[in-house]
This record gives C-alpha cells, structure tokens and sequence, in this order.
C-alpha cells in the first residue's frame, strides 16, 4: 500500500509544447480531484522532425525535472516522445508508473473501426518510426496509413486552428489518404497532441463519414486503471477537492499563457506557471 503522502503527489504530464494540454484537459475530467505538473519543453519544439535519439533524450531530461519536484506517475502527452522514449523512460525511472499517448490512441482506434482500414495523421518522427502502425496491427488485423502533417504543430502552436490557410494545408494532407474510395479508411487518428484543436478543419477535409479519434479519453481511462492499480489515488473522494494545476515551460511564456487556453479549454494562471532550464540538467540516453 502506498503512504498518504504519495498518493497526494502531482501527477506530471509532459509534451513538447502545448498539445499535451489537450491530454491534460482529458485527465482533469476523468480525475478531478487529482494534481498536476505540467512540463512544455517550449524551447526545443517541435520534436516530431527530430530523430528518435534526441527525442529520447529530451524526454528522459523533461521526465527527470518532473520526478525532481515530486510527482507519484508521468503521462508522456506527446505521441513523438510516447514512440520515442518510453521504453527508455520505464527503464531509468522504474519505480515510477510512465504511461504514454500511442496504446490508448490505438486502442481508441481499433474501437472506432469497422472496416479495419484505420489512417493516422501523425508528426513526421512517429510516423516514420511505424508505432501506431505497430500497436494497431498488435490488436487487430487492419490496414494503417500514415501521413505525416508536420505543418499542423506549427499552425497549432501558433493559435491558427481554423480558417482558409489551415484548411488548405488539413486538404493537402488529408484528401489523398482517401483517393481510393473503394477502400477508404473510415478511421481517423489524430496521432499527435497537437491535433484536436484543427478538428473543424480535419473533419471537412476527411468528410462527415470518417471517425475522428484521438487518444486523450483512452490515456485517462488507462491512467485512472493504472493509478487504483498501484493505490496511487488522491484520498479525497470525487468532487471534494478541485485538483491544483501548475506549468512549467523551458521558454516562451507569453506565447504559452495566449496559446495554451485554447488546447486546455480553460484559463492559465500566470503564478502558476514557472520557466526552467532542461539544459542544465546532465542526463544522457
Ligand atoms: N505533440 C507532439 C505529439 O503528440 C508533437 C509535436 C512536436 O512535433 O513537437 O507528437
């Protein structure tokens, strides 16, 4: 049994920038009485065109400040580090519960779908690393197409999720994914954090028949599973206690207080947000 103290530990989330809030907003809803630490490492955005190596990297000094301050588990909310980095993560810090955004957005996936053709809009280092194609074939027999749709970080992290310009960039990626009507996917994966907020965008170019999924109500459901599991839940009863949010950023402020809101839907309080420097820290893959 964990002790009282544990299990009123901070539950840290990490993404390279804003899109993991998207996660975040998930998780308050389903444990709203938990704490979090969110971490953006802001400066070295975006990962997804970086290699599997330095993501890895990133991801081990990003889980390492969190577990610096004090949290009981770690959701890695970025698809990019989830494919990268957990299996390194679970080995440096393995008494720490490490979760991670591909199983549940498959697993989301695989719910979705009837036809069994399931296409995944992803950054371009997990598509080009093949884990949702991985863990959607580990649960069903399925076709998987994967595009990656770098552009959409930028546009996202800029606040520009919907209009002319983001549409034409959601048709350019999106409509050859469905050329062949005669087996066209019917499920659609938002594999990266930072895809949610273009959802008007991504719905007019993949049409009113596809399923849109992503992985935010999974990951919740799977980190609620995993902390009464372990004994890792707040000892306040649901509804008893609203659950504390603090953000730390490794650069851009400013640009994480405008944007940030839009991903969480909700506000973000200056005195609860907090810059740190990742580089300080010496931790090697
Ligand atoms: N939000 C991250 C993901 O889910 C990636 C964004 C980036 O390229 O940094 O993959």
């Amino acid at each position: 049994m964990t002790d009282r103290a544990t299990r009123a530990l901070p539950i840290g989330v990490f993404d390279s920038g804003v899109g993991g809030l998207t996660v975040l907003a998930a998780l308050r809803a389903r444990l709203p009485e938990e704490d979090f630490l969110y971490l953006g490492d802001t400066a070295r955005l975006p990962y997804g065109t970086k290699t599997a190596g330095t993501v890895e990297r990133y991801a081990l000094q990003a889980v390492e400040a969190l577990v610096a301050r004090g949290v009981k588990a770690v959701v890695v909310a970025c698809n990019t580090a989830s494919a990268a980095a957990l299996p390194a993560l679970r080995q440096r810090f393995d008494d720490l519960p490490v979760i991670g955004v591909i199983e549940p957005g498959a697993v989301a996936a695989v719910q979705a779908s009837r036809s069994g053709h399931i296409a995944v809009l992803a950054t371009e280092s997990t598509v080009r690393g093949g884990a949702y194609q991985r863990a959607i074939t580990g649960l069903r027999q399925a076709r998987v197409s994967a595009v990656a749709a770098s552009l959409f970080v930028a546009l996202a992290e800029e606040g520009w999720v919907r209009g002319p310009i983001v549409e034409a960039v959601a048709r350019r990626y999106i409509e050859p994914l469905f050329g062949d009507t005669a087996y066209a996917p019917d499920t659609l994966v938002l594999g990266c954090t930072h895809f949610p907020p273009l959802l008007g965008a991504i719905r007019l170019a993949a049409g009113a028949d596809v399923v849109i999924v992503d992985s935010a109500e999974t990951t919740a459901r799977a980190l609620q599973e995993l902390l009464t599991g372990k004994h890792l839940l707040h000892e306040a009863s649901m509804g008893t206690r609203p659950g504390q949010l603090r953000f730390l950023v490794t650069d851009g402020e400013e640009r994480f207080l405008h944007t940030g809101p839009l991903f969480l839907n909700a506000p973000i309080d200056n005195s609860r947000l907090e810059r740190i420097d990742l580089n300080a820290r010496s931790v090697s893959a």
